[in-house]
């Protein structure tokens, strides 16, 4: 669509891209992914009425039960819209939802009153698809205020998060954020005229997971001008009035706390006046909320000793005294973590998202492949390549492309591409990854032991057969057979069977380090083992070109045992080795796969940085993990997913997959088992035992 919009953002793209991609990606197919835990939540936006312990009938879900739905802001000045980011339709977009009925009609309906699925309109129905988030509307409602990743940073692992405005009637869009810097979590203030971001600043990323550290940037909503910093240390602003501005920051005491300032903006210079920390350690106060409707009040979420769960709650600070504090969601939702507050303009009502599931019914099964749109590019349309999620990791398709086999960790499950006939466990223990034999259309090859383990742990390859006993496909009736194909037991795994069916790449640590190494497909050592690989540093994640060629592979050659990874190539007569990707310095490269033609590989990668403050999330390990193609003479990189979760192993099948949602016929259990940050963990048992599921490494 060529709107305004989209010609500022083409040109600002030009701009900020040093090297414009004018290849294209090879080869067709489907690609399948996986996001850590993401199928298993789905979240609404729900609000509360802003009294200490409120009634549970007087909850409100405002958003219609589509999608996973987030980040919620009431529309300046309005609040009786609601301003929030949603997933459907295979991106992050933005979205406007009246809230139906008049709120005293709303309330005494009970909390079973919720928008019927609504026909939303994205509120930036244009290309290219990127994460955008936090929004705010300007209090006469005309720009909309946002976080995209729609421009590519200069650097590899630099995050492309940066603040944008767009003018809804015309689509006319400005970047607020200087080229070369990431901003996070705008807000907008009151009177629309400052907008507050917090920033990592020219310093940009170091590899950081937990805590950003960030500084407080403001900066004129008009045109990103007279930006200066306001706040060091500190994320997650929101504005009480002109002048005062809440935020987080966790301290040297190992605590999130809440901190009010004043702050002065006197020609180009944003002053701090003054800094006070108004939640005491001994428990965590974060991503706070603010409002000229309700002065005094600051809400925040917490995460309390003692309790499991994150919670909101809100702190009376207008005494001179000691501050009050009053529980929101704890009495109303007990079990259920609660995510980044907002309060109402009119200071009655204070919103937040959480799982729908918990009150409000089951929700549906999850997807079993959630389709996610490709960002605009220029391959040939003869190359039609579809994207998905799926609910697993370590997806691989069988090569008719009628099966997926995937782990859970634990378990090995198998099931039919169109969802049809549920998953079946065809191994309960810890197996990782999958792939399947190009021969034998019924052997599975995985590792069978924990991930994550040294060199000497007991980890062995097998092949596993299934084989129907009607000869008919019918999966119902299988039976299965898992072979050992190595003997010593030292962390053999992440096996890759040759084209010709005759040989299984895989890594083992018998050395003393993780190298790759070739044996025989069938008989498995016995039959014949030959190292590929050897030297003091970890070789890993191996994948063998559909063409035979090629063996891909992460590896920390480059600096051993420095956490950082990159994408190699070698024949496997041991010839040729190079280096494909390298994501910078300290960069996160890992979990290759080859296109169907061999001329690209898939992988995941920390290329683009974090794209959200971590603390607004549920738990992700590396919540930088996208995916990315690139060609194998290390040309085109492109990047396929903007979120701020994390993503990992992917793999590529040359069947093509309408690019279209799969459900699940089979109920499948865990519906929000989903972790609050483990970092923010105050004892070691404080997280209740759910599921984790989608570890990546
Ligand atoms: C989302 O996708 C569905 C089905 O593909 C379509 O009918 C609907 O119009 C789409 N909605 C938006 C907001 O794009
Ligand atoms: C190694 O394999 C590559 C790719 O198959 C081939 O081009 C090369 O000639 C081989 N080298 C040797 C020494 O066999």
């Amino acid at each position: 669509m060529a709107t305004p919009l989209l010609a500022a953002l083409v040109a600002a793209s030009l701009l900020a891209s040093p090297a414009p991609a004018e290849s294209t990606t090879s080869g067709g197919g489907t690609i399948v992914f996986t996001t850590l835990g993401r199928s298993r939540y789905e979240f609404d936006i729900f609000s509360l009425p802003l009294t200490p312990s409120p009634a549970a009938a007087g909850e409100l879900r405002l958003t219609d039960g589509v999608s996973v739905n987030y980040n919620g802001n009431f529309a300046a000045a309005a609040s009786d819209s609601v301003l929030f980011v949603s997933e459907r339709n295979g991106s992050l977009n933005l979205y406007l939802s009246p809230i139906p009925s008049s709120r005293r009609e709303a309330l005494e309906s009970s909390s079973s009153s919720s928008p019927a699925a609504a026909n939303l309109s994205p509120l930036l129905p244009w290309e290219p698809i990127a994460l955008k988030d936090r929004p705010s509307l300007t209090p006469d409602g005309s720009h909309l205020v946002y976080v995209s990743t729609a421009v590519p940073a200069e650097e590899p692992r630099s995050s492309w998060a940066a603040v944008y405005s767009t003018e809804l009637s015309t689509g006319l869009t400005r970047r607020l954020t200087p080229v070369g810097v990431a901003d996070f979590s705008p807000a907008v203030s009151p009177s629309g005229d400052w907008t507050a971001v917090a920033s990592p600043g020219e310093a940009g990323w170091n590899g950081e997971v937990e805590d950003l550290r960030t500084d407080i940037y403001v900066f004129l909503t008009g045109d990103g001008s007279r930006r200066s910093l306001a706040i060091h240390d500190g994320g997650w602003p929101s504005w009480a009035d002109e002048t005062t501005l809440f935020f987080h920051r966790r301290d040297s005491d190992g605590w999130y706390g809440v901190y009010r300032a004043e702050i002065s903006i006197t020609g180009d210079e944003a002053d701090t006046v003054s800094v006070e920390r108004i939640t005491p350690p001994g428990f965590h106060a974060f991503t706070p909320a603010a409002s000229p409707g309700a002065p005094g009040l600051v809400s925040v979420a917490t995460r309390r000793p003692g309790s499991d769960y994150r919670h909101i709650e809100v702190i009376d600070v207008s005494g001179d005294g000691e501050n009050a504090y009053f529980e929101v969601t704890k009495t109303v939702s007990p079990h259920a973590h609660h995510f980044n507050p907002f309060i109402s303009p009119d200071g009655d009502r204070v919103g937040y998202h959480r799982c729908r599931g918990i009150r409000n019914g089951g929700g549906d099964a999850p997807l079993l492949l959630e389709s996610i749109k490709i960002p605009g590019e220029s391959r040939p349309p003869a190359e039609k390549l579809s994207l998905f999620r799926i609910d697993g990791s370590f997806p691989s398709f069988s090569h008719d492309g009628k099966k997926i086999a995937f782990v859970g960790l634990p378990g090995l499950y198998v099931v039919n591409s169109d969802g049809s006939g549920g998953r079946r466990e065809i191994f309960s223990g810890n197996a990782f990854p999958t792939s399947w034999d190009w021969k034998r259309k019924n052997v599975i090859y995985t590792s069978i032991g924990p991930d994550f383990a040294t060199e000497r742990t007991q980890v062995d390859v097998v092949a596993i057969t299934l084989a129907t006993t009607n000869n008919n496909d019918d999966d119902d009736d299988v039976t299965i057979s898992i072979k050992k194909l190595t003997t010593g037991g030292e962390n053999n795994a992440f096996p890759s069977p040759s084209p010709d069916g005759k040989w299984v790449v895989f890594r083992s640590g018998r050395s003393g380090h993780k190298n790759l190494y070739i044996m025989d497909a069938v008989d498995g050592e016995e039959g014949g083992i030959r190292r590929l690989t050897d030297g003091p540093w970890s070789d890993t994640m191996c994948n063998w070109s559909p063409n035979g060629e090629w063996i891909a592979f992460a590896s920390d050659r480059h600096n051993p045992g420095g956490g950082s990874f990159a994408i190699y190539m070698v024949h496997p007569n041991g010839t040729g080795l190079r280096r494909v990707v390298h994501s910078g310095d300290g960069g996160r490269t890992n979990h290759p796969w080859f296109s169907p033609d061999s001329k690209s590989i898939v992988f995941t990668s920390d290329y683009a940085a974090v794209s959200a403050e971590p603390v607004s999330n549920p738990h992700h390990y590396q919540p930088y993990g996208e995916i990315y193609t690139i060609n194998i003479d290390g040309n085109n990189i492109r990047r396929l997913t903007h979120n701020s979760f994390e993503d990992g192993t992917p793999s590529w099948t040359p069947n093509f997959l309408e690019p279209k949602d799969v459900g699940e016929k089979l109920q499948a259990s865990g519906r929000c088992a989903f972790q609050d940050c483990h970092w923010l963990n105050i004892e070691d048992d404080a997280q209740p035992e759910e599921l984790i599921y989608g570890k990546s490494c």
